[in-house]
């Protein structure tokens, strides 16, 4: 059941084919090189481009935009309290600007973080620190097809493995992400994160939980996890993050906000460092780089996260697309996970071997045939990495409908009746940074 309706709306056009092929030639076959007025259903990321409510819009008119002191830092600082349990709260323009705070202030060169997967940007922080990323995600999680409640989970065996590798005391901080971007949106147990915490304090590591999606966490632990059918989202969210000495999380995700972050701990000392790494690179504590009004909105946001309807709602819609999809068996990754479903390239056109990016393929041919826009994250994105060739639909939060649902999967099925008739891509341009190349590279078909 929908617990919602539409107040506001945004006109959306989907451009003659032939203004698609042109477009999509002229972005030099990369979506983020596409304007977006010529996209006609934008599931490039879930990542600040949701709909905010009308409590959201009206906190913002309330924004106190003093430099120090202000307001509406109280009010994110008990939302924050409230709905995740961390009385100390360092705010950052988004989630990354939180990395850079919290990574800058526990990371030096040489040292180890472990994670069940980095998410590119922790990947990239941890990396500028000097310090070494490594993943423990679970043997089944890079597997379309293997099955599982919890594939997000953080590999302890792996975590061990590292830690009889490398010594404890080169890994000051261990990571989990909920749930697993990286790993398909997957999942992470609460007994998870407990057997995780214990194994950060043994090694005496800060445990730190990367919350940008908790609420759709909770939500599956609700649904999948013995001893919690009677819970609440908001019950399972406090209890799992409550665990982690810090989490540091991105407001554009599950704080349903359009740009923010922060960093929060029940560590005093803790809090205290990243308050001067945070002036530094974010600015004032009562602030860090958001304007009073988005601290606001941030505010609102968290609460209606863990409201009841609203994260089985976005659930709901996320299944509703996988279904679509494999009513015209388009190849998705199974279970689906929770903020978008994630097409399996290497699936739709065996043809193709990774080094002409079937995925990135798979991007443009989407875009071509619908005015879809996903984004490859496969061996394009990740390059020197033995990564599935996935293709993520992110699903923005209470922005779309099933009409839509049906128009992607309807060009999904299109775009495969043609797989065999497809050539694969090649690089014509690329960043120095090649972590990064996916969102600036421009590539071309392979010729010949
Ligand atoms: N951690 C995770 C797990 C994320 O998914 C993201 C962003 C970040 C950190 C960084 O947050 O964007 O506010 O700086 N993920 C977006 C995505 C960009 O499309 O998945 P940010």
């Amino acid at each position: 059941m929908v617990t919602y309706k539409a107040k506001m709306v945004e006109r959306i056009h989907l451009p003659p084919r032939e203004d698609r092929e042109r477009a999509i030639e002229d972005a030099g076959y990369n979506v983020f090189n596409l304007d977006a007025e010529d996209v006609f259903v934008d599931l490039l990321t879930d990542s600040g481009t949701g709909t905010m409510s009308q409590d959201q819009w009206a906190a913002l008119i309330r924004g106190d935009e003093s430099y120090a002191g202000a307001t509406s830092f109280d009010r994110l600082e008990s939302a924050v309290a409230d709905v995740m349990g961390f009385p100390h709260v360092i705010p950052a323009h988004q989630g990354r600007g939180a990395e850079n705070v919290l990574y800058g202030t526990l990371l030096e060169a040489d040292d180890v973080a472990l994670n069940n997967t980095h998410f590119d940007t922790t990947r990239a922080h941890v990396a500028n620190q000097g310090a070494d990323p490594v993943d423990c995600p679970i043997p089944g999680a890079p597997d379309p097809r293997a099955q599982g409640d919890f594939k997000g989970d953080f590999s302890l065996e792996r975590g061990r493995e590292v830690v009889s590798a490398v010594g404890e005391d080169r890994i000051p901080v261990v990571i989990q992400t909920i749930t697993n971007n990286s790993a398909a949106g997957q999942p992470v147990s609460v007994e998870n994160t407990r057997a995780v915490a214990e194994f950060a304090a043994e090694i005496d590591a800060t445990f730190v939980i990367d919350a940008c999606r908790f609420a759709e966490n909770a939500h599956f632990v609700t649904e999948r996890e013995s001893g919690y059918g009677g819970s609440t989202v908001a019950e399972v969210a406090r209890e799992q993050l409550e665990l982690a000495d810090a989490i540091v999380m991105s407001g554009k995700k599950d704080g349903l906000s359009n740009v923010g972050g922060f960093v929060a701990t029940d560590d005093p000392e803790l809090a205290d460092r990243c308050r001067q790494r945070a002036i530094l690179y974010e600015g004032f504590p009562t602030y860090g780089g958001m304007a009073g009004r988005d601290m606001e909105a941030l505010a609102v946001g968290l609460r209606e996260a863990v409201e009841p309807g609203y994260v089985e709602d976005r659930i709901a819609q996320v299944r509703t697309l996988a279904s679509l999809l494999e009513a015209r068996n388009v190849p998705v990754y199974t279970p689906t996970g929770g903020h978008a479903v994630y097409l399996d390239a290497e699936a739709c056109f065996p043809h193709l071997a990774s080094s002409a990016f079937p995925g990135q393929v798979l991007v443009c041919e989407l875009y071509r045939e619908g005015g879809v826009r996903g984004v490859e994250l496969g061996s394009f994105a990740f390059p020197g990495t033995d990564r599935p060739e996935l293709v993520r639909l992110a699903i923005p939060r209470r922005t779309y409908h099933r009409e839509h649902f049906e128009h992607v999967a309807d060009t999904a099925a299109a775009a495969l009746e043609r797989a065999d008739e497809v050539t694969g891509l090649e690089i014509r341009t690329e960043p120095e940074v090649a972590e990064l190349r996916h969102f600036t590279a421009e590539l071309e078909p392979v010729s010949g």
